[in-house]
């Protein structure tokens, strides 16, 4: 056995590294919940991380026997891991639970998909068998995602002594469209999940689907409990990060674009096809039409950063979000004003700086797990911020009530919550802000992590 006592499995670990010029290794940390939520337990427990060698450099990391204390990379071969994650992972798991198929042409489940699907176990296996030989005596593990929903079965085979968690930061899909799933696949996908103790969901919803899932295809629940944990947003990290000097110098440059006395409506997103960047700008381009005394008054400050650019949907969407905000600017931009801003850079220390300069967060995405943007920017914000949301975002069950709510699809529905926001009196803004805010941050990422291992433990 080995050593760890608390281990968590993911596909994206914590740290990168990316080959310099001269050939030296360099590492670069990620954020994000888990980040801090894990640097909670503190340095006396035994933890360790064990994650994928995702880039080159990785890869060259883990050949050189350079890493971090405390983290495992796998080297899993490439054609393997780009079927796991790219093929099955992200192509298909991911568009079930975010319901994204176009029916019609998608999904084709064929022999290319089930070539796909034996390296999804195949890279399951792997993460598995290096749980297996890290875990000390009656250790926990958490495993994290969508990504990895066959370990739990495999490690209880390997190791039945060990407490197993799995949270999925995703939705479920109800069950009848998780059926769209060739029979094997999705009794192995619940299987693999029903061999931990305990599953972990952000939300009720989610739960409830999966519930319902276990019941009409897998027999029902059997010993595995299940919980539901929304993480919030790191108060504290985010108001110390955001008033660092490059933010303040970041928001000197968004306000040059911005130009004087102008509103802000902000979104900050990865270039997910779930995000629904390109109705979000339809609505903008809405608002604009209809409400013609925003123009010159109001600013789209939209950051899309790149996402899974292996995928051509991916890049083709992405393409869509560029071309769509160009034929905005060339359709109502004057010579003094830039109605959309849009970065696709990503810059951290700029969507903070954003943040505090937003009058209203647009967050509306056709279903997400969480969606943490809805939760950041009322915390951030300088002046408080209106929030428009999407009923389909986790955020929804906690947020919706300060939150001016819309139908993703619906876009004369954002148009007019667009204008309903920008048009909010700044009393009732502040008001509102303060409250999301109070419950954006209700369960911050250590204690989301130690309630997990808590209740796993108990
Ligand atoms: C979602 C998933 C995570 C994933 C993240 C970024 O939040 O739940 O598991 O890490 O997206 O996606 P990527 O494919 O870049 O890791």
């Amino acid at each position: 056995y080995g050593a760890a006592q608390v281990l968590v499995a993911s596909n994206r670990g914590p740290v990168s590294y990316a080959v310099g010029e001269d050939g030296s290794l360099n590492a670069k940390r990620g954020g994000g919940g888990l980040v801090s939520g894990l640097s909670a337990i503190g340095s006396d427990a035994d933890a360790l991380w064990v994650c994928s060698a995702l880039s080159d450099g990785d890869r060259e990391a883990v050949r050189r026997g350079v890493g971090e204390d405390g983290v495992r990379m796998l080297d899993i071969p490439a054609d393997v891991h780009a079927d796991a994650y790219n093929g099955i992972a992200n192509s298909v798991l991911w568009f079930v639970h975010h319901m994204l198929y176009q029916t019609p042409l998608e999904p084709v489940f064929d022999d290319e998909f089930r070539r796909q699907w034996t390296s999804y176990e195949t890279y399951n296996r792997a993460f598995a068998e290096a749980l297996a030989e890290e875990a000390a005596q009656g250790a926990a593990v958490v495993v994290q995602d969508y990504h990895l929903t066959l370990v739990p079965g495999m490690l209880r085979e390997l190791r039945p002594d060990l407490r197993i968690g799995h949270f999925s930061h995703t939705p479920w899909a109800p069950p009848e469209y998780f059926r769209m799933l060739p029979d094997d696949v999705a009794g192995q996908v619940l299987r693999g999940m029903l061999g931990a103790d305990r599953l972990g969901f952000l939300t009720q919803r989610w739960a409830d689907a999966f519930t319902a899932c276990a019941e009409q295809f897998a027999g029902g629940l059997g010993s595995t409990r299940i919980g539901v944990h929304g993480l919030g947003a790191d108060a504290d990290f985010l108001r110390k990060r955001s008033h660092e000097a490059d933010v303040e110098e970041r928001m000197a440059a968004l306000r040059e674009e911005i130009g004087e006395d102008r509103r802000t409506i902000v979104r900050v997103d990865r270039t997910e096809l779930s995000k629904n960047i390109v109705r979000g700008l339809l609505a903008y381009r809405r608002l604009l039409d209809s409400h013609a005394e925003w123009r010159e008054r109001v600013v789209h400050v939209a950051f899309a950063y790149p996402s899974r650019q292996d995928l051509a949907v991916y890049r083709e969407y992405m393409a869509e979000v560029r071309r769509l905000a160009d034929e905005i600017n060339e359709q109502y931009g004057t010579p003094g004003w830039t109605p959309v801003v849009l970065h696709l850079k990503d810059d951290f220390a700029r969507s903070l700086a954003a943040y505090r300069l937003a009058d209203v967060a647009l967050v509306n995405p056709i279903r997400d797990g969480m969606n943490l943007v809805a939760k950041e920017v009322p915390v951030v914000s300088d002046a408080g911020c209106a929030l428009v949301l999407s009923r389909e975002a986790g955020a929804f069950e906690e947020l919706g009530e300060d939150a001016i709510t819309v139908n993703p699809y619906d876009i004369t529905g954002t148009a007019v919550a667009l204008h309903e926001a920008l048009s909010m009196r700044p009393e009732e803004r502040a008001e509102r802000s303060k409250r999301l805010a109070a419950a954006a941050t209700a369960l911050p990422p250590g204690q989301w992590f130690l309630d997990q291992l808590d209740a796993l433990k108990g």
